[in-house]
């Protein structure tokens, strides 16, 4: 891992403080710098629901409660590798609202049964994160979440990475199907560090 990440990953982990300021500064600069590109984002989202038996679409500041509820309400093994953020109410408000995350859910009817996002950084890189309702996996959501996730990366034009872990064959086995990937660095803790291809 190069300094300047190493930097960061022991700031987010011991100045809390530092790293809010950190996160302003990114997200004030995604939003100069990029936000730009974001206005066909709701299209996509359009056109990858078309013919599916679900939604897909970006979250909005009303979808908070369903959001907190789909997080706290699986079961705790089932989150072993999933845990981007905190999942509180607070911020989860300010994940949803500002540019540091692309956040986007998939529906059922009204109900939220699914949750993915793109962790932005100003200097053009893209993180995906995903995680579908215990109940509802199976079905091919976070295959479609890729697929919109893959599509909105394109078109922004950031390359798209993920940290996985090995034995999260689930999340694996779910991206290979959609697109190739390369790892570009296995992590401590069996996780890797994955870049996937451009179209
Ligand atoms: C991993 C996860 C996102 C998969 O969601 P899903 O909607 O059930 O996956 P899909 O139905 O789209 O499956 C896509 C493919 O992956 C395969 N797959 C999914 N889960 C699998 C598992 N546990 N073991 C083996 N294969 C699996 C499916 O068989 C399917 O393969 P196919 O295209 O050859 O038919 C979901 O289980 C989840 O949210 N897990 C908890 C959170 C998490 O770990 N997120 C990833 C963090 S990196």
């Amino acid at each position: 891992m190069c300094i300047m990440i190493k930097l960061l990953v022991y700031i987010k982990h011991h100045l809390t403080f530092i790293w809010r300021i950190v996160e302003l500064i990114n997200s004030i600069l995604v939003r100069i710098l990029w936000s730009h590109k974001f206005r066909k984002i709701p299209i996509i989202c359009g056109v990858l629901s078309v013919g599916t038996k679900y939604n897909y679409r970006i979250l909005e500041l009303g979808d908070i409660e369903s959001l907190h509820y789909l997080l706290n309400n699986q079961n705790k093994d089932y989150l072993n590798y999933f845990s981007p953020h905190k999942t509180d109410l607070k911020t989860l408000k300010k994940i949803v609202k500002n540019y540091n995350y692309l956040t986007f859910g998939c529906f059922d009817g009204d109900k939220l049964v699914g949750y993915f996002f793109l962790r932005l950084f100003f200097t053009r890189r893209a993180f995906i994160g995903r995680l579908v309702d215990e109940n509802y996996q199976g079905k091919g959501i976070a295959k479609q979440m890729s697929k919109l996730l893959y599509a909105v990366a394109d078109e922004i034009d950031f390359p798209i990475y993920s940290t996985i872990s090995k034995k999260n064959i689930g999340s694996l086995k779910s991206h290979q199907s959609v697109r190739k990937y390369t790892v570009v660095k296995e992590l401590k803790d069996n996780y890797l560090l994955i870049k996937f291809d451009k179209q």
